[in-house]
């Protein structure tokens, strides 16, 4: 089967793309590269530079690579970046995807797997946060993947295109062998960003908050190996093609706060941070936490990680690529 991996180049896309290689799919990486590293590819995999809003080159791509299937990574990813500018937000994970779901209704291709968030969920209503618990985004972000989560269901009853949208925690983690990773710029993410205080590129690391209702007064959140993200997205992309479409929580299920990301960090690197309290953000909710269980039962999908072994990977990738892949 040939899957066109849009995004591919990305963070979660790079990993996902080796693990569709290992598993003997053929795969067609689809990137702009405006955020992604071509470095965290296979040099001879088919690679086509191109953007989600090129609708011409898209079709020509599906029909030269005779593509049967979609994993959609490319979107932007800054939650604070979309709530003051929603317009690039907005045209690229929302319009400019809506591009891509029309060249697949035009080519015939019938299965797309969509990196959805758990932004959807907004302020949760439950924790754990099941599927069909209320989604009412509290920024830009989540509502351009709450969107795109509506047209596949229309696309699906109208045209007959099969979807699975995965609502990822926080991705964290890097590849065993260490040689792909996490690199963002900006890099807004808890983990790298305590991993490179603890390598000395920053001074201090900064909590934001410490008087939420959690136990120890920081936020809580739900972090996932991004090679657990991966193998789902193989599960995803096999349980689509005769059960219906579907959207599944990626999580742990387990809730670690900022502290205790912190301390971990401290405990696999052996280096004391510096602590720093800052005010808190708008619209960070307390807790975050998937209820993977519609995953488990349907997809057959658990997580394999745990927090050590995810800080573990990302320590590693760090430490040997200081920066980046630059
Ligand atoms: N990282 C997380 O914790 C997390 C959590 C929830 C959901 N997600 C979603 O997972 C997906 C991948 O996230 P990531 O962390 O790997 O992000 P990333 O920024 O590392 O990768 C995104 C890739 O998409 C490409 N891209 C963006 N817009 C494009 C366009 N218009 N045309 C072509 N290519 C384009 C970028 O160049 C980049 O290579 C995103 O959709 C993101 O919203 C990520």
């Amino acid at each position: 089967m040939k899957i066109l991996v849009t995004g591919g180049s990305g963070y979660i896309g790079s990993h996902t793309v080796r693990l569709l290689l290992k598993a003997g799919y053929e795969v067609v990486v689809y990137d702009n590269l405006v955020y992604g590293h071509k470095e965290s590819l296979p040099e001879d995999i088919p690679f086509v530079h191109g953007d989600l809003a090129d609708k011409e080159l898209l079709i020509r791509t599906f029909n030269e690579h005779n593509i049967d299937a979609v994993i959609h990574f490319a979107s932007y990813i800054v939650v604070s970046e979309s709530c003051t500018d929603p317009i690039k937000y907005f045209r690229n994970n929302t319009l400019d995807g809506f591009v891509l779901l029309e060249a697949m209704k035009e080519c015939g291709v019938k299965r797309i797997v969509f990196s959805s968030s758990a932004a959807v969920y907004g302020d949760p209503v439950n924790v754990p946060i099941k599927e069909t618990d209320p989604k009412l985004p509290t920024n830009a972000y989540g509502d351009t993947k709450l969107i795109f989560e509506t047209m596949l269901k229309w696309f699906d009853s109208a045209y007959g295109i099969k979807f699975a949208a995965l609502r990822y925690f926080n991705a964290s983690g890097a590849s065993e062998s260490g040689d792909i990773g996490e690199d963002h710029d900006p890099e807004t993410h808890l983990i790298p960003l305590v991993v490179q205080a603890a390598m000395g590129q920053r001074d201090s690391i900064t909590i934001f908050g410490e008087d939420y209702e959690t136990p120890d007064g920081t936020c809580v959140r739900d972090y996932v190996h991004v090679n657990d993200l991966a193998k789902a997205h193989i599960k995803a992309l096999e349980y689509i093609k005769d059960n219906p479409s579907d959207a599944f929580n990626l999580g742990s299920g387990t809730g670690y706060s900022v502290k205790e990301i912190i301390d971990m960090v401290e405990e696999v690197s052996g280096v004391k941070l510096t602590r720093e309290i800052g005010e808190r953000r708008d619209g960070d909710p307390p807790k975050l936490v998937a209820d993977h269980g519609h995953a488990k039962d349907k997809l057959g999908w658990e997580p394999e990680y745990d927090l050590r072994r995810i800080i573990e990977t990302a320590w590693n990738w760090h430490k040997s690529h200081p920066d980046g892949y630059r």
